[in-house]
């Protein structure tokens, strides 16, 4: 299979954990702008530079730094591909149209308040990206990373405020895709309630319907 798959979906919906399990199974290509611009400011690159502040407040980073990353990402792979993160507007997923073809978009949906609970709960590892939670999906060891026993930590952007600042920018700018693509034939919704491996199964099959 050679898609080009959107997931689309609030912050804390299981975008980055499900985007992870899937292109493991399906040898697919993880396209994540969250974690690339979050290895940019880490690196403090002159792009992490200039998201750090857009990222901490919950804001989006502009789409001149963004639209090109994902650009070379796309062209640089061969194969499956799954894009987390973007398009998370209108003007993105417009942009996105003129350099390749989406095949599908797997909305995943969740409730506000499971997603507060989920995304100031949420621990992140900071060598492999890898995200757990302290309830639903904890490490097996203490503040260690199950796969490459790199540091776990908390996002700065996972504060109840900032969440909330999050969820605010997701019903503003991000929410409108989903007719955007309804429109074009290629959007399949999927509950995002209940245990991973349950969602993980809903949008596999989405996928496999494909
Ligand atoms: P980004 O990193 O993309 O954050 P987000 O969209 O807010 O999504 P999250 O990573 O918070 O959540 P997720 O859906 O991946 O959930 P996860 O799997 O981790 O973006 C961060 C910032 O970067 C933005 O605010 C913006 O500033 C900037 N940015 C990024 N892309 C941009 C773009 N295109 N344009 C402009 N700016 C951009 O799961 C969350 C938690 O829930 C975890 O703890 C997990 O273990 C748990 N969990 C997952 N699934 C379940 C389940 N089924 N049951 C119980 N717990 C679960």
């Amino acid at each position: 299979m050679d898609l080009k798959i959107v997931l689309l979906g609030p912050p804390g919906s299981g975008k980055g954990t499900q985007t992870e399990r899937l292109c493991a199974e399906l040898g697919f290509t993880k396209i994540s702008t969250g974690d690339l611009l979050r290895e940019a400011v880490r690196n403090n690159t002159p792009l992490g530079v200039k998201a750090k502040g857009y990222m901490d407040s919950g804001k989006l980073v502009p789409n001149e730094l963004v639209v090109d990353l994902v650009k070379e990402k796309l062209k640089a792979v061969k194969g499956g591909v799954i894009l987390d993160g973007f398009p998370r507007s209108l003007e993105q997923a417009q942009l996105l149209d003129k350099f390749t073809k989406v095949d599908l978009v797997v909305d995943i949906v969740v409730n506000e308040d499971n997603l507060v609970k989920r995304l100031t709960m949420r621990r992140t590892c900071k060598d492999c990206s890898c995200v757990y939670h302290l309830e639903y999906n904890p490490p097996k060891v203490g503040d260690e990373c199950d796969k490459c026993h790199g540091p776990l930590y908390q996002r700065s952007d996972d504060t109840e405020r900032t969440v909330r600042e999050r969820l605010n920018v997701y019903k503003e700018s991000t929410l409108p895709l989903t007719k955007y693509y309804q429109e074009k034939g290629i959007l399949k919704q999927v509950d995002g309630e209940g245990d991973i491996a349950e969602v993980y199964k809903r949008i596999l099959k989405a996928i496999k319907a494909k």
